[in-house]
């Protein structure tokens, strides 16, 4: 093994243990739902308001979020391990997720997952290559609050295969 690659091991290692907030990303252009699991996402400015969603370009959700003009971005209750493992281990290729969980139209059309009741809408306003992931910067245009309980957590959600390969 070269320093390069122990140092890439490490670093994998390193970031394994971390521990953050889950989130289920929904878009739609047209007709078409799509939406994945996702743990790289991240507030970037408090002034203006923006989060970035990191999606994997072998997903679904990615092949459709290009196009579209908003994302929403759920909040996974700790309790919700069924909808991090269908979001997260199933993919829109192979199944109809949409079929699977109760949901409703949201602002521009945008799924609004009903198991969450802690999500906000936010408009694309641009996508920046990340390396395997592209980056989503959003302008929350709506946003909803529920419940105050725990998130669902990295942790958690090491144990669900991903649906389609990182
Ligand atoms: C713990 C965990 C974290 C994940 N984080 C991300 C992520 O940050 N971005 C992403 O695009 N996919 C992520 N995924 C993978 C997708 O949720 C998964 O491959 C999903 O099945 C893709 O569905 P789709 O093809 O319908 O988009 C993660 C999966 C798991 C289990």
């Amino acid at each position: 093994m070269n320093a390069t690659e122990a140092t890439g091991g490490t670093f994998h290692e390193l970031v394994g243990d971390l521990d953050y907030s889950m989130f289920v990303v929904t878009t739609t252009v047209g007709s078409e739902p799509a939406g994945c699991l996702v743990g790289f996402a991240s507030q970037t400015s408090i002034d203006p308001p923006r989060f970035l969603v990191c999606l994997s370009r072998n997903n679904r959700t990615y092949r459709v979020a290009r196009s579209a003009d908003l994302l929403a971005v759920h909040f996974v209750p700790r309790q919700a391990e069924w909808l991090a493992a269908l979001f997260g281990g199933r993919s829109g290729d192979d199944v109809d997720k949409f079929s699977r969980c109760a949901w409703h139209p949201g602002p521009g059309g945008v799924p609004v997952i009903e198991a969450c009741d802690n999500w906000f809408a936010g408009r694309v306003l641009d996508r920046v290559d990340l390396g395997d992931h592209v980056g989503f910067l959003l302008e929350p245009v709506e946003a909803h609050r529920g419940h105050r309980g725990p998130q669902f957590e990295f942790h958690r959600a090491k144990r669900i295969e991903p649906g389609h390969p990182a």
